[in-house]
């Protein structure tokens, strides 16, 4: 997932990934172009959306980093 590339490469995003991928909080909240966001080829279940729903400025193309694979 994009959360794995953050832990992976050490990436220093303070606060991001705080649930580590649970589906419990938003910090891994990413905000796509419309042509990223289409190229992802899983698009995003009810558990995510309801977590999406808590983002802070949530877009059309929003996604949580921990889902993207
Ligand atoms: Fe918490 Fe993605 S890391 S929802």
């Amino acid at each position: 997932s994009l959360l794995d590339v953050v832990v992976n490469n050490e990436l220093d995003i303070s606060g991001y990934g705080a649930c580590e991928g649970t589906l419990t909080c938003s910090t891994c909240h990413v905000i796509l172009s419309k042509e990223d966001y289409d190229r992802i080829p899983s698009k995003p279940l009810d558990d995510e959306n309801d977590m999406l729903d808590l983002a802070f400025e949530l877009t059309e193309t929003s996604r949580l980093g921990c889902q993207i694979v």
